[in-house]
């Protein structure tokens, strides 16, 4: 087990360089299995979470070579669909991706139910809707989902999403790309890595168009070829950072970023007094006034998204005034702020909207991290707390955010990660 130590109360001045989009990473590494080829990802973040997916790949007689710690080589002509292991399809979401693959590819699939951050019932109906109108049957059994097509094949269909999902945008995509005929998406998610997964295929040889619209067209394709791809850089990374300088009063130049991608959360920054400067791929962050009470609702994107719901709580927690933040996307994601009372935050929750009395300082805790952004969230009070704050779980941190102790030390944070003994856990236990 290991901890999260930070002596807070320093601005944080420098550069930090962003790395990969991990909810793209997750689901191109799982749409190679369309491919059948050799494929080269780029510009892979170095998370748990990557490093899971290729361990699955691997059990399913998938060769991974990596050729550098950011880029790996991916053979999939001999993979075996329905053989991915259980445990580690629990560990994180972005499993379910599986699906989609494997009907795609084999025209049956088979794979445990995904795991995740827990914030309340997270259902698949809409994959499997998406699944069942290309003509799978699809059967949720034992903590598995089996989704088979008919002996013809898939065949393209029109479908009409009841909600904004990501997964099931990019997982009726995934399937629907070998389909015969056309399938229409429409209530499509525009997530820009909805975007980066059409482009990873498309340059694989499928016929994908309008991605990051709310209608997505894609034509089947007979067969995919192997490619060189990048992956593109992660905004939810770079818009942690941007709250971290916000937060510790201090100037971060957040490099290798696509500006269009952050502009919601630049909009609610500069709102709040912060003032953002945009570049053609960084953003400088810097404040030194105070910080203005805000409202902010977490949208499906371009709005702003609940991925940033919980950094952007702690940033409210230090502005003047009262703020509200409605979280529309999921049922529960204010766990966290039980954590932040424990540093003194002023937060009542009623419903989706948390009501949020800034103003008065943060004082230094012990505090757990529940989940990947919440996690990052006790980080950023942390570093804007006078005092040591001690965070455990980080294992949820490290699932998704490349290096974050080794990025904000390198901008003058006093922030480190010790290894607790084995006793500890146990004595925590009793
Ligand atoms: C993806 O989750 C991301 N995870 C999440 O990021 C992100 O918060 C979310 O999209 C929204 O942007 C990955 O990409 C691995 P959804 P996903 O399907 O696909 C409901 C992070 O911190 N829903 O867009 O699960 C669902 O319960 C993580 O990086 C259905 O009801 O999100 C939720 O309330 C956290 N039925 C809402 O829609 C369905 O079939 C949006 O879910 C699918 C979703």
């Amino acid at each position: 087990m290991e901890k999260i130590v930070i002596n807070g109360g320093r601005p944080l001045y420098g550069d930090i360089e962003v790395s990969g989009m991990k909810n793209a990473a997750g689901a191109i590494l799982i749409a190679t299995l369309l491919v059948s080829d050799k494929c080269i990802i780029e510009n892979l973040p170095c998370i748990n979470d990557v490093a899971t997916t290729l361990e699955i790949l691997r059990h399913m007689n998938v060769e991974v070579r990596m050729l550098d710690k950011n880029t790996v080589e991916i053979d999939t002509r001999n993979a075996i669909g329905g053989t991915s292991p259980l445990d580690l399809v629990r560990r994180m979401r972005s499993s379910y991706y599986l699906y989609g693959a494997e009907l795609g590819r084999y025209g049956r699939a088979y794979a445990g139910y995904p795991g995740g951050c827990d914030f309340g019932v997270r259902p698949i109906d809409q994959h499997i809707k998406g699944f069942e109108a290309l003509g799978a049957t699809v059967t949720c059994e034992g903590g598995y989902v089996e989704a088979v097509a008919p002996s013809g094949g898939l065949r393209g269909a029109n479908i009409f999403f009841d909600l904004n999902t990501v997964g099931g945008t990019i997982n009726v995509m995934l399937a629907a790309v070998r389909a015969k005929g056309t399938t229409i998406i429409e209530n499509a998610a525009r997530e820009p890595h909805v975007v980066d997964v059409a482009n990873f295929l498309n340059t694989c040889g499928a016929n994908i168009t309008g991605a990051g619209t709310d209608t997505i067209r894609i034509k089947g394709v007979d067969k995919l070829k192997g490619c060189t791809y990048a992956i593109i850089p992660d905004m939810i990374e770079a818009g942690t950072y941007m709250i971290a300088a916000a937060a510790t009063k201090g100037r971060l130049r957040i490099k290798n970023v696509i500006p269009k991608h952050l502009e919601s959360i630049s909009a609610k920054l500069e709102e709040m007094g912060v003032s953002v400067e945009m570049g053609d791929d960084y953003v400088t962050v810097w404040r030194d006034g105070p910080l203005y009470r805000v409202n902010v609702k977490t949208l499906p994107y371009p709005g702003f998204p609940t991925d940033m719901q919980p950094q952007m709580c702690v940033l409210m927690c230090l502005a003047d005034g009262v703020s509200y933040l409605n979280e529309s996307i999921f049922e529960n994601r204010f766990r966290y702020v039980e954590e932040l009372k424990r540093m003194g935050a002023n937060i009542k929750v009623d419903g989706h909207t948390a009501i949020i009395e800034g103003g008065t300082p943060l004082s230094a805790a012990q505090v757990h991290a529940h989940d990947l952004r919440a996690g990052a969230a006790l980080v950023i009070a942390g570093l804007a707390t006078e005092g040591r704050t001690e965070i455990e779980e980080i294992q949820h941190i490290e699932r998704g955010y490349d290096n974050l102790v080794g990025k904000l030390q390198s901008v003058g944070a006093d922030i480190r990660k010790v290894i607790l003994p084995d006793s500890y856990g146990l004595a925590k236990a009793n």
